[in-house]
């Protein structure tokens, strides 16, 4: 027999098959045509967000944050920061000092929030995190002290001054009764009041993307966008005064905390939602909310992919139409699979390791093809976030009245840091999207603690005089 046409009739059948694929996820697969149609639509929410008259009904908040500055280099001091809503709940002291030049130190924590806490009542929520800051205290022995607190608490929030944060709405995996409407910092001062064993003083509140962008503006000067892509995705930029109706004053520049999670939340991305995305959404804790957030980030991603699996097995395109409970059962396909199963040189025998646990028996041809699904699913969502975050570099260059624009963009979160090809698929698009542009990408290798501290340490120098 010729072993070589034999080789070649399997590779026609293979390439037939991801072939077939590309049609069955068509509308996955997102032209540049689309995306540039995306980055005007997000544009547009953008400019609505930060209009007094249309922020009220506008899906995508542009929240003001109150941070007015990137760390200029002169902070110092002995700062806690907590870390509350991504994919653990951490504890830092940070200790900033000026010997000869600026250094940082750190020391951190992870602590568990279990389900029933962050899903039972705003009450029991808050004890936790005093009860972990308590057991922190006691760790570092400073429970006699009363250090400053940054609090990142990367959910939605209204701010009228640093030191507050009215949770809009709860979003990801986050539920907690009594906690909408209300101030964050109260709350948490409550807890603390109560146990009466320990005091603290919050000075900030500050989202994850707020963190992000101050802890690499540390190192690069130039940085004026902080973006995550993790449990959540989220981003923040330098927006100029005059152009933010909501807060006074016309001078300078002040951080917006988009939340872009809630792009489509008023219908905008239906053309592009497909039956998967609706299926996520119903099974989802916030029906209606997050639509942007449910087709890009780490908590939907895998749930994404074995939604999909599951049709094309019950179609018979997978497994020869074997379906498992595993299959079947909700959270048991992750986004870190994704990533496994991504991995250029292993990722196969990842597929082949991942499906058999879930007892379909993959053919070789199986684990090609559900690579395939991955990589449809993966990069829809970095084309996603190359046209929001296009908008937010498009209007930066407007603002400066530049033709070309040169800057840097903080990035942090589980996916982009663990998937083997989410940053290059994100930078490469990004830069196609808006070529007149010279984009760093740098990420936070210290998570968004050290910017959250930042923040505090401006607020503890400028005193009442500043923000607070
Ligand atoms: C969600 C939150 C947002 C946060 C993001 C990333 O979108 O609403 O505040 O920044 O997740 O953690």
């Amino acid at each position: 027999e010729d072993g070589s046409g034999k080789g070649a009739a399997l590779i026609t059948a293979v390439a037939k098959r991801l072939h077939n694929i590309d049609k069955y996820l068509y509308a996955m697969r997102l032209s540049d045509e689309t995306l540039i149609d995306v980055m005007a639509r997000f544009r547009r929410e953008m400019k609505n967000g930060l209009s007094r008259d249309f922020n009220p009904t506008a899906a995508v908040k542009m929240l003001p944050t109150f941070v007015r500055s990137i760390p200029d280099g002169s902070e110092k001091g002995d700062f806690i920061a907590l870390d509350l809503g991504g994919s653990y709940f951490r504890i830092l002291r940070v200790k900033v000092s000026h010997e000869k030049k600026q250094t940082v130190q750190m020391e951190s924590e992870i602590y568990n929030t279990p389900e029933d806490i962050m899903h039972g009542s705003g009450t029991r929520l808050f004890d936790h995190v005093a009860e972990c800051l308590g057991d922190f205290m006691e760790k570092q022995q400073i429970k006699d002290k009363k250090l400053p607190v940054g609090f990142t608490f990367s959910f939605p929030c209204r701010q009228s001054k640093l030191d507050e944060g009215i949770l809009i709405t709860w979003t990801k995996r986050f539920k907690a009764s009594g906690v909408e409407g209300a101030d964050v910092v109260r709350l948490l001062n409550r807890a603390i009041k109560k146990r009466g064993d320990y005091d603290a003083d919050i000075m900030a509140v500050v989202n994850d993307t707020v963190g992000t962008m101050m802890t690499c503006g540390f190192d690069d000067q130039r940085c004026e966008v902080g973006l995550i892509i993790g449990t959540g995705t989220n981003a923040c930029y330098m927006e100029e005064m005059r152009h933010i109706d909501l807060v006074e004053g016309d001078e300078g520049r002040m951080c917006i905390n988009t939340e872009w999670g809630a792009f489509g939340d008023d219908g905008s991305l239906e053309d592009i939602r497909t039956e998967f995305d609706r299926e996520i959404d119903r099974g989802s804790l916030n029906p209606g909310k997050q639509l942007f957030e449910k087709m890009v980030s780490g908590l939907y991603m895998g749930e994404l992919v074995r939604l999909i699996l599951v049709k094309m097995a019950k179609e018979g395109l997978l497994f020869e139409g074997r379906i498992t409970p595993e299959l079947l059962t909700k959270g048991k396909f992750e986004t870190k699979h994704v990533s496994a199963i991504e991995k250029s040189k292993e990722g196969l025998n990842k597929a082949k390791e991942i499906l058999t646990r879930l007892g379909v028996e993959p053919s070789h041809e199986d684990c090609i093809a559900v690579q395939h699904v991955c990589t449809i699913v993966s990069f829809r969502s970095a084309n996603l976030v190359a046209s929001t975050l296009g908008a937010i570099l498009n209007q930066l260059r407007d603002n400066k009245g530049v033709g070309r624009l040169r800057t840097t963009v903080g990035v942090d979160g589980s996916l982009y840091k663990m998937h083997p090809q989410y940053a290059r698929r994100l930078h490469k698009t990004t830069r196609r999207l808006v070529p007149d542009s010279e984009v760093r990408f740098l990420l936070s290798e210290s998570g968004s603690g050290k910017g959250a501290a930042m923040v505090t340490a401006v607020a503890y120098r400028l005193g009442d005089a500043g923000n607070r």
